[in-house]
């Protein structure tokens, strides 16, 4: 499928299992958020780029709905008034019913999903899902979404039928992404804003998976309201915790509980350097950039308690093979960690970095090269 692209292997894979070319198409990217982590339900601004990888949905009219992908052999049929089953097609069933909840009339659809995007990685593979089927589905029943929405129905399918509590950030990504181009979003008032990010980033992957529905994540989402509601104490006329002033830092420290004390200063800090890399970006300063996002992974290491023993040690590497910068991405506790470097060096630093690994955990870590690619578009 890398050769030919998911593109090209959709419409086979389609052809293939249901016998008959689609009706319609559309593809939508995973993403990588820069910085700005765990800010995205507090409050906060998030910086991500989408990657220039995607996921391409094809769809045809039916009387039922079946599902096929590329990874694994035949076809799924699900019902749409039944609970999720703990399979990915749940989210393409939190789709449909979003979908009809607004409206829309699908009495059934012949589905086919391909992708290159690494699945389980924390590059929001079921964002660039959701958002793409979104996309295809819409457009199946002759209904025109504006791109808000595109965001709403796929952050309610992960959120409210497949049980995820995630913010809105890698569907917003998936929907507005840009070529070249990183969004700022402050995800308290929505507003977008594009800043320019020329060149490519490197991606390398600890190799170890999280589960984000049961696990840590829910817990750290527990924790920060928590947080939030200890604060309003003394505090009344906090809306939310990237709200927290910094200078109020050492008092919280002193009133919170140890722990929750440095959940509120990683969001409160992770604010800060957001804005800081957003300015950064805009001037061209690639090395202030980059040190926003080691001191962003030291704030995930030690404060918010979201690494793990091999993203801190590729962030390590990294730092001595000459990296701009480096950063666990994505939900933590495994995952992708990004590393920016001169494009001329980049190579070098990526090879020694996972010569390093290999060293100490006895095999060489996944990379995947991504430059900022577009948002959701319809395929014809
Ligand atoms: C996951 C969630 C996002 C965001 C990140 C952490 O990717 O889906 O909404 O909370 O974790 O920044």
């Amino acid at each position: 499928m890398a050769k030919q692209g998911p593109r090209h292997a959709g419409r086979t894979l389609f052809h293939e299992v249901f016998g008959s070319a689609p009706d319609v198409g559309a593809s939508a990217p995973g993403r990588v958020n820069l910085l700005g982590e765990h800010t995205d339900y507090n409050g906060g601004p998030v910086l991500p780029i989408a990657l220039d990888r995607r996921t391409v949905v094809h769809a045809r009219a039916a009387r039922s709905f079946r599902f096929a992908s590329a990874l694994e052999p035949g076809v799924v049929e699900r019902r749409m008034d039944e609970g999720p089953h703990g399979h990915w097609t749940d989210y393409l069933v939190g789709v449909v019913r979003q979908l009809v909840a607004m409206g829309c009339d699908i009495p059934g659809a012949d589905l086919s999903v391909a992708s290159d995007v690494p699945a389980g990685a924390g590059l929001s593979s079921s964002a660039a899902l959701t958002v793409g089927a979104a996309a295809a589905l819409a457009q199946l029943a002759r209904r025109r979404l504006a791109p808000a929405q595109l965001v709403e129905v796929a952050w309610r399918a992960e959120s409210e039928y497949v049980g995820v509590r995630c913010g809105r950030m890698d569907q917003t990504i998936a929907v507005f992404g840009r070529r070249g181009m990183a969004l700022a979003l402050e995800t308290a008032t929505g507003q977008r804003r594009m800043v320019p990010f020329p060149g490519s980033v490197r991606l390398l992957d600890s190799g170890l998976r999280h589960a984000l529905v049961a696990g840590e994540y829910g817990h750290r989402r527990i924790e920060c309201e928590e947080a939030l509601r200890r604060c309003r104490r003394f505090m009344p006329e906090l809306a939310t915790l990237a709200d927290v002033p910094p200078t109020a830092l050492a008092r919280i420290g002193r009133l919170l509980p140890r722990t929750l004390g440095r959940r509120v200063r990683h969001v409160v800090t992770e604010t800060t350097r957001v804005r800081e890399g957003v300015d950064a970006l805009r001037r061209g300063r690639r090395t202030r950039f980059g040190e926003l996002l080691y001191a962003g992974h030291a704030s995930l290491r030690r404060d918010f308690e979201s690494s793990c023993e091999e993203a801190d040690a590729i962030v390590a590497l990294a730092r001595k093979s000459g990296a701009t910068g480096a950063r666990l991405t994505g939900a933590g506790w495994g995952g992708v960690v990004i590393i920016l470097a001169p494009e001329r060096s980049s190579n070098a630093v990526v090879e020694r970095i996972q010569a390093g690994f290999a060293r100490r955990f006895g095999r060489i870590p996944q990379v995947w090269e991504s430059r900022a690619g577009g948002g959701v578009r319809i395929e014809r």
